[in-house]
């Protein structure tokens, strides 16, 4: 018995040698002192046949090779841990990673955001889904009339079966215009950024999705007059003080008398370019007095106020100021363009 002892001794020292494993290490536990099956209890169930004094004697020694085999065991087992600890992972370490940044639809939207607070206007939101009457009716474009042309939009399908109220993604931020009036008592200088929609063939001009800032004043006494101070203060802020502007009329159902806003080219100093078609004039903005049938959808009293209104594309305002060719390119979400900005 004490041969066979000192030979499982021999083997579980050979094979400890060449364990690298915590899974072999195990196993090699299980196979020398397993319950049923460790080759270790197995030779020391035999004990109790033995004499008394063999007994004991072996029983010691018995227990010298088990102490002996545990404490090699242990050792290789924390050889093994410190061997596999995992890497010092610094969780203050920076530096890995990219830092993003706004979108320039963003950046531009908060620098014409800036202008306009610097004016005494106010910031204000509105829907995105709108009803037909706040797009349209309320702006003076009917059902029927020929100006709803320019504005093709998306229809949306109310949830409420009940409801008789049209739905439509808005196709400019104007109909807060009419929100505004309901809602607030003249005087009032208010600016409304948002995303609008249009069912548009697109090309580097047109987006089915853009975003607009519309602004409304109104007040007892408003006139062009101010109209022009504020916007030619806004071209002239953002894109430089020595920028010309140009009012010409135009047409729109909500205003009366319309402008379209122009300024001179920034990119050839107005000699003529591609970007302006050779006039020399970059059209940015659309805009005008509130109409008269504006204030009456809005109740206001008949005669007592007047207020001007205005529009503007913030992609527009971003493409030439940072000389972005294609409209397109603001949703790509290409890094190459995003980095420069
Ligand atoms: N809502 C008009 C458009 O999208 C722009 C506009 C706003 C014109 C306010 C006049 C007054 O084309």
């Amino acid at each position: 018995m004490i041969e066979s002892l000192k030979k499982l001794q021999e083997s579980a020292l050979s094979e400890l040698q060449s364990v690298e494993t915590i899974e072999q290490l195990d196993a090699l536990v299980l196979k020398y002192f397993g319950r049923s099956k460790g080759l270790l209890n197995n030779v020391l169930k035999n004990i109790k046949n033995l004499s008394e004094s063999d007994r004991r004697t072996l029983g010691a020694q018995a227990n010298e090779v088990k102490v002996a085999i545990w404490k090699l065991i242990d050792e290789k087992r924390n050889e093994i841990r410190s061997k596999n600890k995992p890497e010092f992972l610094d969780l203050t370490a920076t530096g890995k990673t990219t830092l993003g940044h706004l979108h320039p639809i963003t950046q531009m939207s908060k620098e014409i955001k800036e202008v306009f607070r610097s004016m005494g206007y106010s910031v204000l939101v509105g829907p995105e889904i709108e009803s037909d009457y706040y797009n349209f009716e309320a702006l003076n474009i009917p059902s029927e009339h020929p100006a709803r042309d320019m504005f093709d939009t998306f229809y949306v399908k109310d949830p409420n079966p009940k409801s008789k109220e049209k739905l439509v993604l808005r196709t400019h931020t104007s109909p807060m215009q009419a929100r505004v009036m309901e809602n607030y008592k003249p005087p009032f200088a208010v600016i409304i950024p948002g995303r609008t929609f249009r069912n548009e063939a697109t090309d580097a001009r047109h987006e089915h999705t853009f975003y607009q800032v519309e602004g409304l004043v109104v007040d007892e006494n408003i006139s062009l007059a101010n109209l022009k101070w504020s916007l030619d203060t806004l071209i002239q802020k953002i894109f430089g003080g020595e920028i010309k502007t140009q009012y010409r009329p135009s047409y729109f159902p909500f205003t009366e008398p319309s402008v379209e806003v122009l300024m001179s080219c920034i990119f050839c100093n107005q000699k003529g370019c591609s970007i302006c078609s050779r006039t020399g004039w970059l059209e940015v903005l659309g805009a005008g007095m509130v109409h008269p049938k504006v204030f009456e959808v809005a109740g206001y009293p008949k005669g007592k106020y007047s207020g001007f209104a205005f529009g503007l594309g913030i992609m527009r305002f971003a493409m030439l100021k940072y000389n972005i060719p294609d409209i397109r390119m603001f949703h790509q979400n290409d890094a190459r363009l995003l980095k420069q900005f």
